[in-house]
């Protein structure tokens, strides 16, 4: 595992490996979307990665897609994640907050009430969301004026600032999944007219914006961004989504990003398309790549030059010790499905380590 185990330049930080934890939303908040002690103990488990990329976390209030999920919009928040932060930080680990808001995803049942936004008003299809009274379709969202995307751009904005109050070392952008910013990237979610519409170019402005704004707080060499251009999950679809992340990761060079964190498939099923190819023939800074990879794998696709390093999600979460466990050579623990989004400690923080370690 030579290549997993190589430093790795992202910005001004020096990763001491290649094994990076990807974002993994698990629900934990107790009240008002505060993260807590139960998630320092979690993150600081896992400080030994090369990178944590903490959890979607709310940009605004009444943006919430998961019930129990974080935020960072209120000072009691801030001083949540320090304990964060400041406990990984301890431990000798490496910090970075993925900001999102989840727009047609999100629910009234989850934001008092709040209908949800959109590029356009088209409803996932064929698919529920967890609420506090059971799991619910999602609902039609609102489709946001021209005028009100500066209002989103100043969230990210303002969520970057408290980010960097809190103490993270950098944010990751997420323009993945089925999200707002990927809502307005694809053109099965996005049916505009107008400067926000139609071209790659017009559905890419939302992010774009975004991206300057949040590294005119961090600087750009503190500034990723997450893509996922094949990702069907909810209800995602683009008329050319290789030729989308070809053209994107072009445009991305001069933002001079800490780095492009590009998934390569789909959570619904094998694909046949390749996006990091493209991706990685035009995109000249650090790209960190994830989805369904084992170690043996990560380090091929490293020492191929395929990718810079790779971000474990399932791994990282069922294995606190996932890095130790790569280089010991040692089989990895299996997750549990049934406590990735449940409250408390169970399935959270009392997945073992090695003995020993
Ligand atoms: C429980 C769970 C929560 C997740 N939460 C997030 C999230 O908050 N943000 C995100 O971009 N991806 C999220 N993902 C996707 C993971 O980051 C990752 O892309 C996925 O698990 C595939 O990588 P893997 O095969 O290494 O697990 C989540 C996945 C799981 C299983």
């Amino acid at each position: 595992m030579h290549h997993l185990f190589q430093p790795l330049q992202v910005g001004p930080l020096t990763l001491p490996n290649r094994i990076l934890m990807a974002p993994l939303t698990r629900c934990r908040t107790e009240r008002d979307h505060l993260p807590n002690p139960l998630m320092a103990e979690h993150y600081t488990q896992r400080a030994t990665a090369g990178l944590l990329i903490a959890e979607a976390t709310m940009v605004m209030a009444g943006n919430s897609a998961f019930w129990m999920e974080p935020g960072i919009y209120s000072p009691e928040q801030v001083e949540g994640w320090r304990l964060v932060t400041g406990s990984v930080h301890r431990a000798g680990g490496r910090i970075f907050l993925q900001l999102w808001h989840g727009g047609r995803a999100c629910h009234p049942l989850l934001n008092d009430g709040i209908q949800p936004v959109a590029p356009s008003p088209i409803a996932i299809a064929d698919d529920t969301v967890r609420t506090p009274e059971g799991k619910q379709p999602y609902v039609v969202p609102r489709e946001l004026r021209d005028d009100e995307l500066p209002g989103i751009v100043a969230g990210f904005r303002q969520a970057a600032g408290n980010a960097l109050a809190a103490g993270f070392d950098g944010v990751e952008v997420h323009g993945a999944n089925g999200y707002l910013l990927d809502q307005f990237l694809r053109d099965g979610s996005n049916r505009r007219t107008g400067p926000y519409g139609g071209s790659m170019a017009n559905r890419a402005r939302l992010l774009f914006e975004v991206l300057e704004a949040v590294a005119a707080i961090w600087g750009s060499e503190r500034v990723g961004l997450r893509l996922s251009p094949l990702n069907r999950f909810n209800a995602m679809s683009d008329s050319d989504p290789v030729g989308l992340a070809g053209w994107l990761a072009g445009q991305l060079n001069p933002f001079n990003l800490a780095y492009l964190h590009l998934m390569r498939g789909d959570f619904l099923g094998p694909t046949e398309l390749d996006v990091l190819t493209p991706v990685r023939e035009r995109y000249r800074g650090v790209l960190i790549t994830n989805m369904g990879y084992t170690p043996a794998e990560a380090e091929a696709a490293i020492g191929a030059g395929q990718c810079d390093a790779v971000a474990f999600g399932v791994p990282f979460l069922a294995n606190p010790d996932l890095v130790a466990r790569i280089r010991a050579g040692e089989p990895l623990n299996e997750a549990d499905m049934n406590t990735f989004y449940t409250p408390g400690p169970k399935g959270y923080i009392d997945y073992p380590f090695l003995a020993g370690g």
